[in-house]
């Protein structure tokens, strides 16, 4: 499972612990945010990119998203020393357009277990590989969103 997937498992996890349902899907199975009262949208950095499957979903969903509470999030940083990552120009735009914050930056992960692609694999076994999600701070995270959601009831 991909590093971004298994961080919004957990943030799924947390909302849920606090009785509300919550699918979570890859960008390119989503078809339309319509059913959704609320959405979480996250994403890799990829050389400073948003995957393309994420931004395309927020590009085709933009209308319905900006009548929604809208959360978005990135992983990547790799290393001890946690930086905030701006987001692309492109998402940060959407941002704006669907009245989100800029997206909440997590640590990334990169293993040599879970290395896809060569460059990646190469990276994997370079100096800064490692887990650097903190999955308290993902958990609280998800717990003021879901605090949020609450009081929007
Ligand atoms: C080729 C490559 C480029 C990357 N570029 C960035 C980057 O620009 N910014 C960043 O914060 N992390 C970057 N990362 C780290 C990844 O975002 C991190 O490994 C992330 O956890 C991958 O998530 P995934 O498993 O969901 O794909 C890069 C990793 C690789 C392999």
């Amino acid at each position: 499972m991909s590093g971004t997937r298994e961080i919004a498992e957990a943030i799924a996890a947390r909302i849920r612990a606090s009785s509300h349902e919550v699918d979570v899907l890859d960008a390119a199975d989503v078809r339309s945010v319509l059913p959704y009262k609320a959405v979480i949208v996250g994403s890799a950095l990829y050389a400073g990119r948003w995957r393309p499957e994420a931004v395309k979903l927020l590009q085709r969903n933009a209308d319905l998203l900006a009548r929604r509470p809208v959360w978005l999030f990135h992983s990547g940083p790799l290393g001890t020393e946690q930086v905030p990552q701006r987001a692309p120009r492109k998402v940060r735009d959407l941002a704006a357009r669907i009245g989100a914050d800029e997206p909440k930056t997590f640590g990334g992960r990169l293993t040599p277990q879970t290395a896809v692609g060569f460059f990646a694999k190469k990276m994997a076994n370079g100096p800064m590989a490692g887990d650097y999600r903190d999955w308290d701070e993902i958990e609280l995270w998800a717990y003021e969103i879901a605090q949020q959601l609450v009081s929007a009831r």
